[in-house]
């Protein structure tokens, strides 16, 4: 290992990172107190620059998708990253930063020393966090991750905003763990169905006949999506996006210069839209509601995205309700209930997922099947949930939400809950979503809003958007306002005061 001369103690900034190089490798330097840290300069979950993330309560948030990491030791506080932050050797000479060209070792695979067994369903976003977490917190017994998708584990979010409109093949979406870490941290991958559980029992049956015993488990099976009761609904061509084998399947059918017709105005559906006009196909939005977006973003960012939408040429189109698809062993065109029709090649549904809790006959559940948590996800002795098949208690309702980040963090408070500790749900829900190439941040769960204001141009960002309720901040969405967000996902999980959120984005 060698030292490098990297930068002057004197130019380290006290409220932000600083990037420095040695050769090829991005390395961040922080202050904390009157000492430095080095770490690694790109967030390990998909490598944004953490010298333009925000410092704050102790913590480094990633200016992308709002990982947390501490400051003092790097170590791992939010997902979506699932690794904590590798660190180098520092030393300070006379006013001079030196830093090693290699990080400090830090093997943590805990000892098999548990005779338990513990479970996993689903190795999704919540699953694959959740195996991740058992090690990390130092369980030692048998870890079993099962899913049904045989190449399970990977980042289902890129799917539907650089896999179909055609910038990353299929067969290099990011997994979420590589294979040598299953083996090197003994996760045991099951590639099957889980067809029942019997939670008095503690077992679970899969679809080749196997009974598995467990001592606890955690159920993390995502959300089946919602499909259409249409003659013609059965059509090769009409499709719905949830897993890699969708969007190939997608992909072999989707030609430039043909027509898709999207029936949803979802996040995956308006997604898709983008991607596949991206693609080079002509592209109508079948809808419901005149503004996308509106319920969780409000009117003005709707109408904004809409427009982004529209100046890409997609065609958006709430006249009517689609009964029909036609067309004799291929997609010919949609039907409406207006009489109206749209010739189409393909068809993509993107009007929403349920949870896919069908297995699991003997818990109770929701109205929309989902499984009732605590604030800690158990459900019941033995068995916990997480992800988007789970209700759970948030500041004093109980919601159902989909995001890729709350699921994994989910995840990380049943796997410590597993072990015995006693979390509970704490944060600010947050997702990102993309449109033609441009990255919208949410933060919060508003149902309700009696104030709304913006910085900056929802039709030109940069912008961002607070919205708030009796003068608490309840959400605030935005675009190209990275750093001001990474701020607020960690300012938000105390109550924040409208006027104080103000100061705070105008610095
Ligand atoms: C195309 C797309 C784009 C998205 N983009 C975003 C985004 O930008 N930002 C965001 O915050 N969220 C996004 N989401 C939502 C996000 O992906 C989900 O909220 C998240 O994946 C939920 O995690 P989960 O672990 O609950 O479910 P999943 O990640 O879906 O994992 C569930 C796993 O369980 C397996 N499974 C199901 N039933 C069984 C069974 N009976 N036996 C065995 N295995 C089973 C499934 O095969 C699957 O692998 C997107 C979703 C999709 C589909
Ligand atoms: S790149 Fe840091 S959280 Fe995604």
């Amino acid at each position: 290992m060698i030292l490098h001369r990297v930068a002057r103690f004197a130019d380290i900034p006290e409220n932000r990172g600083l990037e420095v190089k040695i050769e090829d490798s991005k390395i961040l330097l922080l202050k904390v107190g009157d000492q430095l840290r080095a770490y690694q300069g790109e967030c390990p979950h998909a490598g944004a620059p953490l010298a333009e993330g925000a410092l704050c309560n102790g913590r480094l948030t990633c200016p992308w998708h709002k990982a947390q990491f501490r400051i003092e030791d790097g170590g791992l506080c939010e997902p979506p990253a699932l690794d904590s932050l590798k660190r180098y050797p520092l030393e300070v000479r006379d006013g001079e930063v030196w830093v090693g060209d290699q990080p400090l070792v830090d093997a943590h695979t805990p000892p098999a020393d548990d005779e338990r067994t513990f479970v996993i369903v689903g190795a999704g976003a919540a699953g694959t966090a959740a195996a991740a977490a058992l090690r990390e917190k130092g369980f030692g017994g048998r870890v079993l991750l099962i899913d049904r998708e045989n190449a399970a584990g990977y980042d289902r979010t890129v799917l539907s905003k650089f896999v179909i409109s055609g910038e990353t093949p299929p067969d290099d979406v990011p997994t979420l763990r590589d294979e040598a870490f299953y083996k090197e941290q003994r996760i045991e991958r099951i590639n099957a169905d889980v067809v029942s559980l019997d939670s008095t029992h503690r077992t679970l049956r899969l679809s080749d006949g196997q009974s598995l015993d467990y001592d606890a488990v955690l159920l993390a099976t995502g959300g089946t999506p919602k499909t259409l009761e249409l003659p013609g609904a059965d059509l090769p061509q009409v499709f719905v996006l949830r897993s890699r084998d969708h969007a190939q399947r997608i992909l072999k059918s989707a030609k430039p210069g043909q027509r898709a017709v999207i029936i949803g105005d979802s996040f995956i559906a308006m997604e898709s839209a983008s991607s596949l006009r991206q693609y080079g196909l002509d592209v109508t939005v079948l809808a419901r509601q005149p503004v996308p977006f509106a319920k969780q973003f409000g009117e003005t960012v709707g109408k904004a995205i809409l427009a982004l939408h529209q100046a890409n040429g997609v065609v958006f189109s709430t006249e009517g309700e689609a009964t029909q698809i036609e067309g004799v062993n291929k997609v010919d065109a949609v039907r409406l209930d207006n009489g109206q029709r749209l010739p189409a090649d393909l068809v993509l549904v993107g009007i929403g997922v349920s949870p896919a809790t069908g297995a699991f006959t003997d818990l109770p559940k929701e109205k929309d099947h989902s499984l009732c948590v605590d604030g800690g996800m158990r459900v019941t002795d033995g068995l916990w949930a997480a992800g988007d098949i789970v209700t759970f208690p948030l500041n004093g309702q109980r919601v159902r939400i989909e995001h890729w980040r709350l699921a994994q963090q989910q995840a990380r408070i049943a796997a410590a809950n597993m072990l015995g500790g006693d979390e509970h749900y704490l944060d600010v829900p947050y997702f990102w979503t993309w449109h033609f190439g441009k990255n919208y941040d949410y933060l919060g769960h508003a149902e309700a809003w009696d104030e709304v204001e913006f910085k900056g141009d929802p039709f030109n960002p940069p912008f961002i958007g607070l919205f708030g309720k009796n003068g608490v901040v309840t959400a605030a969405v935005a675009c190209d306002e990275e750093r001001t967000m990474a701020m607020l996902a960690e300012r938000m999980k105390q109550p924040l005061s409208v006027d104080e959120g103000w100061r705070l984005i105008r610095g």
